[in-house]
């Protein structure tokens, strides 16, 4: 399948340091903003059925999730905390005037 940039919020519907669960058809995603930048990564947690917009954003750049609180690497995926020990799956987020894009 040839991976593609889509619409899928606009930068007044996230604030600093906040997540935003966005449907897509795929799934779902979770979009991060951290200090200006932004991140986006599966929605649904590796080790349950949790999603991760309803977790908080610790330690910078670190989201935890909601239900058993491990954690993972915004950034880059990877698990921080047990019980989490698959990486989530990350996307590149590119931003163009208002708009935010995914690549999916
Ligand atoms: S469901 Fe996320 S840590 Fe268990």
């Amino acid at each position: 399948m040839t991976e593609q940039w889509r619409q899928v919020a606009t930068l007044n519907e996230i604030g600093e340091g906040e997540t935003l669960r966005v449907e897509v058809e795929e799934g779902a995603i979770c979009l991060y903003r951290i200090e200006g930048a932004f991140y986006a990564t599966d929605d649904m947690c590796t080790h349950g059925q949790a999603s991760l917009a309803d977790g908080l954003i610790i330690d910078g750049a670190l989201i935890e999730c909601p239900l058993h609180e491990g954690a993972f690497d915004i950034r880059t995926g990877a698990p921080a905390r047990a019980p989490c020990k698959n990486a989530l799956t990350c996307h590149r987020v590119r931003v163009e005037d208002e708009a935010v894009f995914v690549e999916l």
